[in-house]
């Protein structure tokens, strides 16, 4: 069967990407044959369009770590033709033709029903970006943080993971303290609910300049990594939380033991490639109920195949706001 995809293709170690005509025979060996409706953009896949071999080793390929669609055939008797269905993670656009084709061929184990309470356009908005938000919020969550205990400082906030962290947080009534590089307290405060914006400059010089700093925060949701992941860890409350999933800022960590021995900080990785079903099941559960946010679709922007280059350089470049929404 013809479909079309973005494919990626690389030529003397330059790597550009264009709508190209497939067959659903070159797919990878699956148990599961998907037609995707929707797929997103994250920064993994951004990085894997411009041909990064720690996320994509092998070229052609067809990005998209999303997809959402409809079961076109199955192996097993998981699912059946018709079953509307959600892959996100695992190898799915890594080294795996993912979602920014029109269809997609995995193992049944990589599958989920689409969650009760969203649609699939609503389960783009989130994609891997929701996830790893709702995993981060989870850590909080389990660790007993309330909103009473005090403000939740969030990093990278406008990019993927850290705007629906605000949006969730703020709909759930924590107070949020938004880190961003950006001029952006009209998406951050007034559409998102944050309560303050501080930049990610005043921010490390307030909170990381030396190796411990004065307790403000009652957890911190961390997606940039280095100088700004180091404040947060200095600067939450005794017990308090920090959860770490990316490395927009570099992969250090300049920290000493004393914010861990002193206060009893955690610091709580997330994962979302490789965690559990159950744990997938439990977040997806929250963010289609109770913690799904009023403002979930006006932070996402729907966009064709058209557009997807220059939304994912401009991923690189650190310059998107909110999520993007791919339409076949
Ligand atoms: N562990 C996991 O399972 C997992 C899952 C998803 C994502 N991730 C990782 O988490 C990170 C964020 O992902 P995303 O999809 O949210 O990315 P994104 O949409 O590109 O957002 C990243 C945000 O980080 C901020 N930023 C950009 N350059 C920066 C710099 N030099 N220093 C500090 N902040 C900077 C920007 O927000 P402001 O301008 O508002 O500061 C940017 O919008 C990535 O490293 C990604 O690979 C990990």
């Amino acid at each position: 069967m013809k479909y079309k995809a973005f494919l990626v293709e690389e030529n003397e170690g330059k790597y550009s990407g264009s709508v190209t005509e497939l067959d659903t025979d070159q797919l990878p060996e699956g148990d599961v044959l998907i037609r995707v409706n929707y797929s997103s953009l994250n920064f993994k896949d951004a990085l894997s369009y411009s041909g990064n071999k720690g996320v994509t080793r092998k070229f052609p390929h067809v990005p998209g770590i999303d997809a959402v669609g409809v079961v076109e055939s199955s192996k097993t008797g998981d699912f059946k033709a018709g079953d509307e269905v959600l892959v996100t993670g695992f190898d799915l656009g890594m080294n795996t033709w993912g979602g920014y084709g029109e269809y997609i061929q995995v193992p049944a184990k990589w599958v989920l029903s689409l969650p009760k309470g969203m649609n699939a356009y609503e389960s783009m908005c989130y994609g891997t970006a929701g996830l790893t938000a709702g995993l981060s919020i989870l850590k909080l969550v389990d660790a007993g943080i309330k909103p009473q205990d005090g403000t939740v400082v969030v990093s990278g906030a406008t990019g993927g993971v850290g705007s629906i962290s605000v949006a969730i947080l703020s709909h759930l009534g924590y107070d949020v303290l938004a880190i961003s590089g950006k001029d952006a307290s009209d998406f951050l405060v007034d559409q998102l609910g944050a309560k303050q914006v501080i930049s990610r400059q005043e921010f490390e010089e307030k909170y990381n300049s030396r190796p411990m700093a004065k307790p403000e925060f009652a957890a911190g949701i961390d997606a940039v990594a280095g100088g700004i992941l180091s404040g947060m860890i200095k600067s939450v409350n005794y017990n308090g939380v920090v959860t770490c999933c990316g490395m927009v800022a570099g992969v250090g960590l300049d920290t000493s033991i004393f914010p861990f021995i002193l206060r009893g900080v955690t610091l709580a990785g997330v994962d979302s490639v490789e965690c559990s079903i159950e744990d997938r099941q439990r977040v997806w559960k929250a963010l289609g109920g109770e913690w799904k946010p009023n403002v979930l679709t006006d932070l996402a922007h729907e966009i064709g195949m058209s557009d997807l280059e220059s939304k994912l350089k401009q991923i690189l470049q650190g310059q998107a706001k909110g999520r993007y929404v791919l339409k076949h």
